[in-house]
Parts: C-alpha cells; sequence; structure tokens
C-alpha cells in the first residue's frame, strides 16, 4: 500500500466526460490523487493522456454505479491501494426527456438506476471507509452530490430526471445530519445548464416525439429550448472550480447553484407567487 499522508484522496464517478472529466483534472491539477471512474475504460484515453503528459496523480478505474460488483470491486481496489477516500464527487447520470405518460415504468426505473441508486450504490460503500479511517491532514471527509437546478426546479418533460434529482436532495439534507458527527460532510452541487456530452448522452424514447403523442408539440419544443441553451451553456470547468473551492475549504456551504441562468431562475421562482412562475415557464417554453 502506498500512502503518502499529506495527499487527500478523491473519487470522482462519471469521468468520461464533461463535469466529472473537468472535475477529475481540475482535483488531480490541485494536488489530490485522484480517482476518475468510467463504466466504459474505453472511453479513458483522453483522461489518461492528459494526465500523462501532465503527470497528474490521476488514476482511471472502471465503475459503473448501476453495477455492484462494479462498485465493491473499484472502493475496494482503492482502499487496498490508499487506504482512505476524503473526497467523493457523485457525478454520474443522464437526462430522460418526455412526457410522463409517454415514459414507460421501466425507463423511469433505469433513469432512477443510474441517477438516485447509482448515488446510494457508491455512497453506501464509502461511507463505513470514510467513517472508520484517521481524519487526513486537512480534516473531514466530505461528499459531494452532483443535483441540478432540476432539483430545485422542476420543468415539463424532465419529470424522471426532476425526480432522481429532488430525491438526491433529501437525501443528502437527511444523511448530512447523520454523517456530521463522524467527520463527513454531505454538499450539493446544483448546476444550470453546462455545455458537456448530457444532451447527447440523455434519451429520448421514440414515443416522446411521436406526433401522435398529445405532449408532442410541448416536448419538441422543450427538447428544442434545452437543446439550444445547452449549446451556449458554461463549461464544465465552471462546476468543477466549484467542487475544487467546496472541498479545499473548511466550511463548505451546503448548496452550491452553479451559473448565473439557474441562480437568477431560482430567485424568481421564490419572489413571485407559483402561479405566475409557472405560466412564465410555460410561456417562455411555447413560444
Ligand atoms: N449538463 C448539464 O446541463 C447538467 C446540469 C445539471 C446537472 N447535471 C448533472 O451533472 C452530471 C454530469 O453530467 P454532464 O453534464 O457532465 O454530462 P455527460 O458529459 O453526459 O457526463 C455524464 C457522465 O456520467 C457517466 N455515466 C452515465 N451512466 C453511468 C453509469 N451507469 N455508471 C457510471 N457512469 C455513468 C457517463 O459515462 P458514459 O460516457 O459511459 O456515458 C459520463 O461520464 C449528471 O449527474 C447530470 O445530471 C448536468
Amino acid at each position: 500500500m502506498t500512502v503518502n499522508p499529506d495527499q487527500r484522496i478523491a473519487v470522482v464517478t462519471g469521468s468520461s466526460s464533461g463535469i466529472g472529466y473537468a472535475t477529475s483534472l481540475m482535483l488531480a491539477r490541485n494536488g489530490f490523487y485522484t480517482y476518475a471512474s468510467v463504466r466504459n475504460s474505453n472511453k479513458s484515453a483522453s483522461l489518461q493522456s492528459t494526465a500523462d503528459a501532465e503527470k497528474l496523480s490521476l488514476k482511471l478505474i472502471q465503475l459503473d454505479v448501476t453495477d455492484d460488483k462494479s462498485v465493491n470491486d473499484a472502493i475496494e481496489k482503492i482502499v487496498s491501494e490508499k487506504g482512505r477516500i476524503d473526497v467523493l464527487v457523485n457525478n454520474a447520470g443522464y437526462g430522460l426527456f418526455g412526457a410522463f405518460e409517454d415514459l414507460s415504468l421501466d425507463d423511469i426505473k433505469a433513469q432512477f438506476e443510474t441517477n438516485f441508486f447509482g448515488v446510494i450504490r457508491v455512497t453506501q460503500h464509502v461511507i463505513p471507509v470514510m467513517r472508520t479511517q484517521p481524519n487526513g491532514r486537512s480534516g473531514s471527509s466530505i461528499i459531494v452530490n452532483v443535483a441540478s437546478i432540476n432539483g430545485r426546479i422542476a420543468f415539463p418533460i424532465l419529470s424522471a430526471y426532476s425526480a432522481t434529482k429532488f430525491a438526491i436532495e433529501g437525501l443528502s439534507e437527511s444523511i448530512a445530519y447523520e454523517l456530521d458527527p463522524f467527520g463527513i460532510k454531505v454538499i450539493l452541487i446544483e448546476p444550470g445548464p453546462i455545455r458537456s456530452n448530457f444532451m447527447k448522452g440523455s434519451l429520448l424514447p421514440s414515443r416522446a416525439l411521436d406526433s401522435k403523442s398529445p405532449y408532442s408539440e410541448l416536448a419538441h419544443k422543450f427538447y428544442d429550448k434545452t437543446n439550444s441553451q445547452h449549446d451556449d451553456a458554461i463549461p464544465p470547468e465552471e462546476v468543477a472550480k466549484i467542487i475544487l473551492k467546496a472541498v479545499s475549504i473548511e466550511k463548505p456551504e451546503f448548496r452550491y447553484v452553479v451559473g448565473n441562468y439557474a441562480a437568477s431562475l431560482l430567485e424568481t421562482r421564490n419572489n413571485m407567487p407559483y402561479s405566475e412562475f409557472q405560466k412564465m415557464i410555460m410561456q417562455n417554453i411555447m413560444q
């Protein structure tokens, strides 16, 4: 076992692209020994070559958040190599578009399996490690859950996705109390639109855009609008910077809203009657 007591050990899920990719690099470039986990090892070449070129303390590891064995093997490997985990970034996830009536129960279960139970699976493996390890140089350990502005404000056509992110909010609020006495912090990252592979990786069941669907016009308009919003969105490095800051300071906030869009939408929602807000959102989508 190689242990450098001065180096904090981080694990990031979903590091093949977007926020996970940027966060793994950001942490490694700033002194964390980073396990950048990917579900498909074929997608690790770019991250590996950047890490090699910059001589970063970054190691690629296979981890599919929906697979018990994969999660177990990955966490066991990290603990056997480094003896501890100081930072867990639960980032892996994807979007599921479609009006609720057009989604099958299987579509929704699969969405929860990755976005919500994936977080649960990894976190339940990591908590006992964090809880029983001696405090590191920088004090306590931290679990960073990448939720979304969609976990605070729900839009049409994203019911299942929003439900997973609202669920992460509730889970995080609750376990933060339980883990605090053990020196383990739990925080939430709530990005607005980020320019990543998110739209490409999102699922859009064919029923959802079928002209026979009573929701077809709404689904088309919302999907197109979301797509163009993501083209113009801020880069994933903006999220990575916030995560780096949160895991580097002694007293991080519990919630970090990322991006002006998300911040101003929340402010608008909080400062107007909810019925007016709903009207405004619907008008904005349909115009
Ligand atoms: N982009 C946004 O606008 C936005 C806004 C708010 C929140 N978020 C959240 O941010 C997180 C990262 O998304 P992103 O924007 O960076 O999108 P992305 O570029 O598509 O990255 C998603 C990552 O999750 C991985 N992943 C998906 N299913 C997985 C599984 N079963 N096991 C392990 N990894 C899995 C993907 O791996 P593969 O390459 O193998 O598919 C990919 O590495 C997600 O939780 C998303 O909900 C995104």
